[in-house]
């Protein structure tokens, strides 16, 4: 189990102190469920692991993969800054009340407009292309403003992760080429509204080896290096996220630790070689800082058994939880009202969108399952109710913070009238 979830002496499983039926009860499911202090843990425990060893880094939690306005608040208290990427993203960091020189705004295919209220708040600008600092600088040009920048380099690299999670291969459509990069920067050096700034990768997600982003980030150092002898001297290098957890208890992983005891000397080491002044370090985590810390209640509603598999039936499905179904990914799952009951059947748990795609759960050993039983997914706190959609014409869930025994709804359950919410049928139609 993990450290923030429990089992009382009724069997009900428990998150941050407080009873995951109780909750369900009271606010219906779907339900997602945050732990606020876990959260807190998480931030701490990676900050820690590279500030131990280096003297400057700097946090920039990756929104995407939870942007819940409290859950955002409880990172600017922390003290981590943002990676952004929409102008939606913009606006919910200045909504937060981080100030700009926190935030990197590091989308693909930028819209003018995006790069336009970027360069009006004063974030960092992270270019995924030659063509998108050619559209900024006429941007800048016409606007007679600064903006500071920085390029995302692809380095070419295999993370061994799920191939739609993999961002850093030599065929992805992110950043620039390794190759391009000393074009890239010379060019942008000669731009006089651009304050050159750092140098930028992410080579994917859900990555459980230290290995790729050694080799990543050997190769970024020496393009610093490289860019030292061409005169460009970086402030910052941002090694992205990507860092995985632990979704399956009998798999690889790894720590930020691990990865702060591989990487740091790396960095040290090169900082000597290239003889640079020593650059603030970012990273940007998602999945570790908020994964692991929110889980998903679905009720039982159905249970069929055929001649060939047993399908229990819940009250959620990939408009909720799309991981499942869209990476096959894995999260665990507990009956939540009977935690601590014996395993005795192993069934699927089906989702309720009209796809046959939609299984959360393939072949699992778990209690015996009736109706009006309330099914837990772990580790759905990134990229879960962030992905989610109101396919099917079902409204959003409905998402509670918990923190030591207390809790508050921190995201209304959407009602009927919002999936019409902004429609309008022309009068002809009526
Ligand atoms: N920085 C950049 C530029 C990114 O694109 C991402 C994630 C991150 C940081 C954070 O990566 P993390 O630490 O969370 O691995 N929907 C997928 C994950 C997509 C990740 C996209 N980029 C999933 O459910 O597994």
């Amino acid at each position: 189990m993990r450290p923030h979830l429990g089992v009382k002496e009724d069997g009900h499983l428990t998150i941050g102190g407080v009873d995951t039926v109780e909750l369900a009860e009271e606010f219906g499911t779907p339900l997602y469920v945050v732990d606020e202090d876990r959260i807190r843990e998480r931030y701490r425990e990676f900050y820690r692991a590279f500030a131990d060893l280096y003297p400057e880094v700097e946090i920039r939690y990756a929104y995407k993969a939870n942007s819940t306005l409290a859950v955002l608040h409880i990172l600017r208290q922390e003290g981590a800054g943002a990676d952004v990427l929409s102008a939606g993203e913009i606006f919910l960091a200045s909504k937060v009340g981080l100030s700009p020189d926190k935030i990197i705004f590091t989308g693909n295919n930028k819209t003018n407009e995006e790069l336009e209220l970027a360069l009006e708040k004063g974030v960092t600008i992270n270019f995924d292309s030659l063509h998108e600092m050619e559209r900024l600088q006429r941007i800048c040009s016409a606007k007679k403003k600064k903006a500071k920048v920085s390029f995302r380099v692809n380095p070419a690299v295999s993370p061994e992760t799920h191939p739609h999670l993999a961002t850093g291969l030599r065929e992805s459509k992110f950043g620039i080429p390794a190759e391009q990069a000393m074009t890239a920067y010379t060019r942008a050096k000669e731009v006089e509204f651009f304050d050159v700034a750092g140098i930028h990768m992410h080579i994917g997600s859900q990555i459980t080896s230290v290995d790729p982003f050694v080799e990543a980030a050997t190769k970024l150092m020496d393009i610093a290096g490289e860019l030292m002898d061409k005169g460009v001297e970086l402030e910052f290098i941002d090694f992205g996220g990507g860092v995985g957890i632990r979704y399956e208890r009998d798999k690889p992983y790894i720590t930020p630790k691990d990865l702060a005891e591989a990487l740091v000397p790396l960095v040290e080491s090169k900082i000597d070689e290239h003889g640079l002044k020593k650059p603030i370090l970012y990273f940007e985590p998602g999945r570790y800082i908020v994964g692991d810390a929110a889980i998903l209640l679905a009720r039982v509603s159905t249970i069929k058994e055929t001649p060939f598999k047993k399908f229990i039936g819940v009250d959620a499905g990939f408009h909720v939880l799309l991981r499942p179904s869209f990476y096959g990914a894995y999260h665990e799952t507990v009956v939540a009202n009977k935690a601590g009951a014996p395993w005795e059947e192993k069934v699927d748990i089906a989702g309720n969108v009209c796809e046959s795609g939609d299984i959360l759960a393939r072949d699992r050993v778990l209690p015996r399952i009736d109706e009006g039983d309330l099914i837990a997914f772990l580790d759905t706190g990134a990229y879960g109710i962030i992905m989610a959609s109101r396919y099917n014409s079902r409204p959003l869930p409905a998402e509670v913070l918990v923190n030591r025994g207390e809790y508050d709804l921190i995201r209304e359950r959407e009602t009927f009238e919002d999936l019409i919410r902004g429609q309008r049928v022309p009068g002809r139609l009526r």
